[in-house]
Protein backbone atom coordinates (compact mmCIF):
# COMPACT_ATOMS: atom_id res chain seq x y z
CA UNK A 1 0.00 0.00 0.00
CA UNK A 2 2.68 2.45 1.10
CA UNK A 3 5.13 1.63 -2.02
CA UNK A 4 2.29 2.38 -4.26
CA UNK A 5 1.07 5.48 -2.32
CA UNK A 6 4.73 6.74 -2.24
CA UNK A 7 5.13 6.26 -6.40
CA UNK A 8 1.91 7.64 -7.28
CA UNK A 9 2.26 11.02 -4.90
CA UNK A 10 5.71 11.88 -6.54
CA UNK A 11 3.59 12.02 -9.70
CA UNK A 12 6.30 11.01 -11.58
CA UNK A 13 6.74 9.14 -14.78
CA UNK A 14 3.36 6.95 -13.59
CA UNK A 15 3.68 4.50 -16.66
CA UNK A 16 1.53 1.75 -17.40
CA UNK A 17 3.44 -1.54 -18.89
CA UNK A 18 1.41 -4.62 -20.26
CA UNK A 19 2.75 -7.89 -20.38
CA UNK A 20 1.78 -11.07 -22.58
CA UNK A 21 -1.38 -10.13 -21.89
CA UNK A 22 -3.98 -12.98 -23.25
CA UNK A 23 -7.81 -13.23 -22.79
CA UNK A 24 -10.07 -15.85 -24.24
CA UNK A 25 -13.93 -16.17 -23.49
CA UNK A 26 -15.08 -19.86 -24.16
CA UNK A 27 -12.95 -20.89 -27.61
CA UNK A 28 -12.57 -17.69 -28.64
CA UNK A 29 -8.69 -16.06 -27.98
CA UNK A 30 -9.57 -12.09 -28.37
CA UNK A 31 -6.45 -10.53 -26.68
CA UNK A 32 -3.66 -13.43 -27.75
CA UNK A 33 -0.08 -11.88 -26.28
CA UNK A 34 -0.12 -7.87 -26.13
CA UNK A 35 2.78 -6.17 -24.93
CA UNK A 36 3.18 -2.76 -24.64
CA UNK A 37 4.50 0.67 -22.47
CA UNK A 38 2.13 3.50 -22.09
CA UNK A 39 4.13 6.23 -20.60
CA UNK A 40 2.51 9.52 -18.97
CA UNK A 41 1.78 12.52 -20.09
CA UNK A 42 1.20 11.09 -23.60
CA UNK A 43 -2.30 10.25 -25.66
CA UNK A 44 -1.29 6.53 -26.22
CA UNK A 45 -4.14 5.37 -28.78
CA UNK A 46 -5.46 1.70 -29.18
CA UNK A 47 -7.04 1.56 -32.53
CA UNK A 48 -8.30 -1.37 -34.77
CA UNK A 49 -11.34 -2.33 -36.44
CA UNK A 50 -14.62 -3.10 -34.88
CA UNK A 51 -14.28 -6.51 -32.86
CA UNK A 52 -10.70 -6.58 -32.73
CA UNK A 53 -10.66 -6.23 -28.90
CA UNK A 54 -9.88 -2.73 -27.75
CA UNK A 55 -12.64 -2.91 -25.20
CA UNK A 56 -11.39 -6.37 -23.84
CA UNK A 57 -8.14 -4.97 -23.79
CA UNK A 58 -8.94 -1.74 -21.96
CA UNK A 59 -10.77 -3.85 -19.21
CA UNK A 60 -7.98 -5.96 -19.03
CA UNK A 61 -5.75 -2.60 -18.24
CA UNK A 62 -8.41 -1.18 -15.85
CA UNK A 63 -8.99 -4.28 -14.37
CA UNK A 64 -12.77 -4.91 -15.36
CA UNK A 65 -11.58 -8.00 -16.75
CA UNK A 66 -8.67 -10.54 -15.39
CA UNK A 67 -6.78 -11.78 -18.13
CA UNK A 68 -5.98 -15.84 -18.43
CA UNK A 69 -2.38 -14.43 -18.31
CA UNK A 70 0.03 -11.70 -18.39
CA UNK A 71 1.18 -8.99 -15.71
CA UNK A 72 -0.70 -5.60 -16.10
CA UNK A 73 1.90 -3.30 -14.06
CA UNK A 74 0.77 0.61 -13.17
CA UNK A 75 4.58 2.19 -12.01
CA UNK A 76 5.87 -1.51 -11.80
CA UNK A 77 3.29 -2.58 -9.64
CA UNK A 78 1.27 -6.02 -11.12
CA UNK A 79 -2.06 -5.06 -10.32
CA UNK A 80 -2.78 -8.63 -10.93
CA UNK A 81 -1.38 -9.41 -7.77
CA UNK A 82 -1.87 -6.65 -5.30
CA UNK A 83 -4.04 -6.99 -2.24
CA UNK A 84 -7.70 -5.99 -2.58
CA UNK A 85 -6.98 -2.77 -0.81
CA UNK A 86 -3.82 -1.53 -2.88
CA UNK A 87 -6.35 -2.81 -6.09
CA UNK A 88 -8.83 -0.41 -4.59
CA UNK A 89 -6.22 2.35 -3.90
CA UNK A 90 -5.17 2.42 -7.73
CA UNK A 91 -8.76 2.31 -8.49
CA UNK A 92 -9.26 5.26 -7.48
CA UNK A 93 -6.26 6.90 -9.86
CA UNK A 94 -7.93 5.74 -12.87
CA UNK A 95 -10.80 7.65 -14.57
CA UNK A 96 -12.57 6.22 -17.52
CA UNK A 97 -14.56 7.56 -20.17
CA UNK A 98 -16.86 4.47 -21.15
CA UNK A 99 -18.34 3.90 -24.55
CA UNK A 100 -21.48 5.06 -25.16
CA UNK A 101 -20.65 7.71 -22.00
CA UNK A 102 -22.90 5.38 -19.50
CA UNK A 103 -24.16 8.20 -17.74
CA UNK A 104 -26.71 7.25 -15.40
CA UNK A 105 -30.40 8.90 -16.65
CA UNK A 106 -31.97 9.31 -13.61
CA UNK A 107 -29.18 11.47 -12.28
CA UNK A 108 -28.63 15.47 -13.16
CA UNK A 109 -24.68 16.20 -15.00
CA UNK A 110 -24.22 17.87 -11.78
CA UNK A 111 -25.19 14.34 -9.50
CA UNK A 112 -22.99 11.94 -12.17
CA UNK A 113 -20.16 14.31 -11.72
CA UNK A 114 -20.22 13.41 -8.28
CA UNK A 115 -21.11 10.16 -7.72
CA UNK A 116 -17.23 8.97 -8.00
CA UNK A 117 -16.98 11.65 -4.94
CA UNK A 118 -20.13 10.29 -2.97
CA UNK A 119 -18.70 6.77 -3.16
CA UNK A 120 -14.63 7.40 -2.33
CA UNK A 121 -14.15 10.88 -1.00
CA UNK A 122 -14.57 12.20 2.48
CA UNK A 123 -15.45 15.53 1.23
CA UNK A 124 -18.30 17.33 2.73
CA UNK A 125 -20.95 18.18 0.23
CA UNK A 126 -20.29 22.11 -0.28
CA UNK A 127 -16.30 20.68 -0.90
CA UNK A 128 -17.82 18.15 -3.49
CA UNK A 129 -20.41 20.72 -5.29
CA UNK A 130 -16.99 22.61 -6.03
CA UNK A 131 -14.85 20.29 -7.05
CA UNK A 132 -18.03 19.20 -9.68
CA UNK A 133 -17.79 22.72 -10.65
CA UNK A 134 -14.29 22.64 -11.34
CA UNK A 135 -14.40 19.49 -13.38
CA UNK A 136 -17.37 20.85 -15.14
CA UNK A 137 -15.67 24.06 -15.97
CA UNK A 138 -13.02 22.52 -17.15
CA UNK A 139 -14.89 20.53 -19.85
CA UNK A 140 -16.78 23.65 -20.77
CA UNK A 141 -19.90 22.77 -19.17
CA UNK A 142 -20.63 25.47 -16.94
CA UNK A 143 -24.38 26.09 -16.85
CA UNK A 144 -25.43 22.16 -17.21
CA UNK A 145 -25.68 21.03 -13.95
CA UNK A 146 -29.41 20.27 -13.38
CA UNK A 147 -29.69 18.74 -16.73
CA UNK A 148 -30.45 14.78 -17.04
CA UNK A 149 -28.51 13.50 -19.88
CA UNK A 150 -31.59 12.84 -22.32
CA UNK A 151 -31.59 17.19 -22.17
CA UNK A 152 -27.95 17.32 -23.37
CA UNK A 153 -26.31 16.67 -26.85
CA UNK A 154 -23.85 13.75 -27.64
CA UNK A 155 -20.90 15.78 -27.35
CA UNK A 156 -21.90 17.28 -23.93
CA UNK A 157 -23.02 13.46 -22.61
CA UNK A 158 -19.02 12.67 -23.73
CA UNK A 159 -17.54 16.14 -21.85
CA UNK A 160 -19.85 15.01 -19.19
CA UNK A 161 -18.04 11.15 -19.24
CA UNK A 162 -14.65 13.50 -19.13
CA UNK A 163 -15.28 15.77 -15.95
CA UNK A 164 -16.93 12.54 -14.08
CA UNK A 165 -13.45 10.74 -15.37
CA UNK A 166 -11.62 13.51 -13.67
CA UNK A 167 -13.34 14.43 -10.58
CA UNK A 168 -10.56 11.83 -8.24
CA UNK A 169 -8.39 13.77 -10.59
CA UNK A 170 -6.86 10.28 -11.61
CA UNK A 171 -3.10 9.72 -12.75
CA UNK A 172 -4.49 7.05 -15.51
CA UNK A 173 -7.13 8.09 -18.16
CA UNK A 174 -8.59 5.68 -19.98
CA UNK A 175 -11.34 7.20 -23.01
CA UNK A 176 -12.92 4.38 -25.05
CA UNK A 177 -14.75 6.19 -28.19
CA UNK A 178 -14.71 9.61 -27.06
CA UNK A 179 -15.67 10.82 -30.23
CA UNK A 180 -18.23 7.62 -31.34
CA UNK A 181 -21.13 9.57 -32.81
CA UNK A 182 -19.92 13.15 -33.00
CA UNK A 183 -19.26 15.29 -35.54
CA UNK A 184 -15.85 16.10 -37.16
CA UNK A 185 -15.74 19.81 -35.24
CA UNK A 186 -17.13 18.64 -31.96
CA UNK A 187 -14.92 15.46 -32.16
CA UNK A 188 -11.81 17.90 -32.14
CA UNK A 189 -12.68 19.50 -29.80
CA UNK A 190 -13.03 16.43 -27.58
CA UNK A 191 -9.53 15.87 -28.81
CA UNK A 192 -7.94 18.81 -27.68
CA UNK A 193 -9.35 18.67 -24.39
CA UNK A 194 -8.29 14.69 -23.89
CA UNK A 195 -4.79 16.40 -25.21
CA UNK A 196 -4.85 19.44 -22.72
CA UNK A 197 -5.50 17.38 -19.58
CA UNK A 198 -3.02 14.68 -20.41
CA UNK A 199 -0.46 17.43 -20.76
CA UNK A 200 -1.35 20.07 -18.09
CA UNK A 201 -1.98 16.92 -15.46
CA UNK A 202 1.02 14.51 -16.65
CA UNK A 203 -1.94 11.80 -16.78
CA UNK A 204 -1.18 8.54 -18.66
CA UNK A 205 -4.03 8.65 -21.08
CA UNK A 206 -5.03 6.02 -22.90
CA UNK A 207 -7.23 6.34 -26.02
CA UNK A 208 -9.50 3.51 -27.84
CA UNK A 209 -10.95 5.18 -30.99
CA UNK A 210 -11.34 4.29 -34.91
CA UNK A 211 -11.50 8.56 -35.54
CA UNK A 212 -8.56 9.23 -38.52
CA UNK A 213 -8.81 12.71 -37.11
CA UNK A 214 -7.56 11.84 -33.82
CA UNK A 215 -4.95 9.51 -34.35
CA UNK A 216 -3.41 12.18 -36.57
CA UNK A 217 -4.30 14.66 -33.83
CA UNK A 218 -3.35 12.84 -30.38
CA UNK A 219 -1.76 10.11 -31.55
CA UNK A 220 1.48 10.49 -29.84
CA UNK A 221 1.45 6.29 -29.82
CA UNK A 222 -0.41 4.58 -31.48
CA UNK A 223 -0.65 0.60 -31.03
CA UNK A 224 -2.76 -1.17 -33.81
CA UNK A 225 -4.39 -4.22 -32.61
CA UNK A 226 -6.13 -6.81 -35.51
CA UNK A 227 -7.28 -10.50 -34.67
CA UNK A 228 -6.01 -9.53 -31.12
CA UNK A 229 -2.43 -9.17 -31.58
CA UNK A 230 -0.62 -5.92 -31.97
CA UNK A 231 0.18 -6.04 -35.51
CA UNK A 232 1.98 -2.46 -35.20
CA UNK A 233 2.92 0.20 -33.31
CA UNK A 234 4.29 3.85 -33.76
CA UNK A 235 3.55 7.47 -33.65
CA UNK A 236 1.37 9.52 -35.89
CA UNK A 237 3.96 10.59 -38.48
CA UNK A 238 5.59 7.21 -38.52
CA UNK A 239 1.90 5.88 -39.84
CA UNK A 240 1.43 7.93 -42.44
CA UNK A 241 4.80 5.86 -43.49
CA UNK A 242 4.31 2.52 -42.54
CA UNK A 243 4.08 -0.20 -45.21
CA UNK A 244 2.19 -2.86 -42.81
CA UNK A 245 -0.45 -4.03 -45.25
CA UNK A 246 -3.12 -4.50 -42.66
CA UNK A 247 -2.68 -1.35 -40.89
CA UNK A 248 -2.92 0.65 -44.14
CA UNK A 249 -6.52 -1.19 -45.25
CA UNK A 250 -7.29 -0.45 -41.98
CA UNK A 251 -6.51 3.18 -41.99
CA UNK A 252 -6.66 3.98 -45.42
CA UNK A 253 -9.43 2.29 -46.41
CA UNK A 254 -10.77 5.22 -48.87
CA UNK A 255 -9.34 6.15 -52.04
CA UNK A 256 -9.47 9.34 -50.72
CA UNK A 257 -7.73 8.63 -47.69
CA UNK A 258 -5.24 7.05 -49.55
CA UNK A 259 -4.64 10.14 -51.63
CA UNK A 260 -4.45 12.07 -48.41
CA UNK A 261 -1.65 9.84 -46.78
CA UNK A 262 0.38 10.40 -50.62
CA UNK A 263 0.09 13.93 -49.79
CA UNK A 264 0.54 14.39 -46.36
CA UNK A 265 3.63 11.56 -46.84
CA UNK A 266 5.32 14.78 -49.21
CA UNK A 267 4.54 17.05 -47.05
CA UNK A 268 5.86 15.58 -44.25
CA UNK A 269 9.05 13.92 -46.29
CA UNK A 270 10.22 18.00 -46.61
CA UNK A 271 10.03 17.99 -43.05
CA UNK A 272 11.66 15.20 -41.81
CA UNK A 273 15.22 15.93 -40.52
CA UNK A 274 17.50 14.36 -42.95
CA UNK A 275 19.71 12.45 -40.34
CA UNK A 276 16.61 10.78 -39.28
CA UNK A 277 17.01 7.05 -40.22
CA UNK A 278 13.91 6.37 -42.81
CA UNK A 279 14.10 2.40 -42.87
CA UNK A 280 12.67 2.56 -38.83
CA UNK A 281 9.79 4.61 -40.46
CA UNK A 282 9.06 2.51 -42.71
CA UNK A 283 8.73 -0.45 -40.63
N1 LIG B 1 -18.11 -10.35 -21.97
C1 LIG B 1 -17.85 -10.96 -23.13
N2 LIG B 1 -18.16 -12.27 -23.31
C2 LIG B 1 -17.90 -12.90 -24.47
N3 LIG B 1 -17.31 -12.32 -25.54
C3 LIG B 1 -17.00 -11.04 -25.43
C4 LIG B 1 -17.24 -10.28 -24.23
N4 LIG B 1 -16.80 -9.01 -24.41
C5 LIG B 1 -16.31 -8.97 -25.66
N5 LIG B 1 -16.43 -10.18 -26.28
C6 LIG B 1 -15.98 -10.49 -27.64
O1 LIG B 1 -14.64 -10.05 -27.79
C7 LIG B 1 -14.44 -9.53 -29.11
C8 LIG B 1 -13.82 -8.15 -29.00
O2 LIG B 1 -14.76 -7.26 -28.43
P1 LIG B 1 -14.43 -5.75 -28.11
O3 LIG B 1 -15.65 -5.19 -27.45
O4 LIG B 1 -13.16 -5.68 -27.38
O5 LIG B 1 -14.25 -5.14 -29.57
P2 LIG B 1 -13.82 -3.66 -29.95
O6 LIG B 1 -12.52 -3.75 -30.67
O7 LIG B 1 -13.88 -2.79 -28.77
O8 LIG B 1 -14.96 -3.29 -31.01
P3 LIG B 1 -15.75 -1.89 -31.23
O9 LIG B 1 -14.85 -1.04 -32.07
O10 LIG B 1 -16.96 -2.31 -31.99
O11 LIG B 1 -16.07 -1.29 -29.90
C9 LIG B 1 -15.79 -9.56 -29.80
O12 LIG B 1 -15.84 -10.69 -30.65
C10 LIG B 1 -16.77 -9.71 -28.67
O13 LIG B 1 -17.90 -10.42 -29.08
MG1 LIG C 1 -15.13 -1.23 -28.15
Amino acid sequence: MVNIQMTALKGLRLMIEIRDIKKSFGDKVVIDGISAVMEAGKCNLIIGSSGSGKTVLTKCIVGLFKPDTGEVLYNSEDMLHMSDEERKFLRQQIGMLFQGSALFDSMTVEQNVMFPLDMFSKMKYKERKNRVNEVLEKVNLKDANKKFPAEISGGMKKRVGIARALVLNPKYLFCDEPNSGLDPQTSLLIDKLIREITTEFNTTTIVVTHDMNSVMEIGDHIIYIAEGRKEWEGNNTEIIFSKNKLLNEFIFASEFLQDAKDMRMLEAKGKIDNNRNMDEMLK
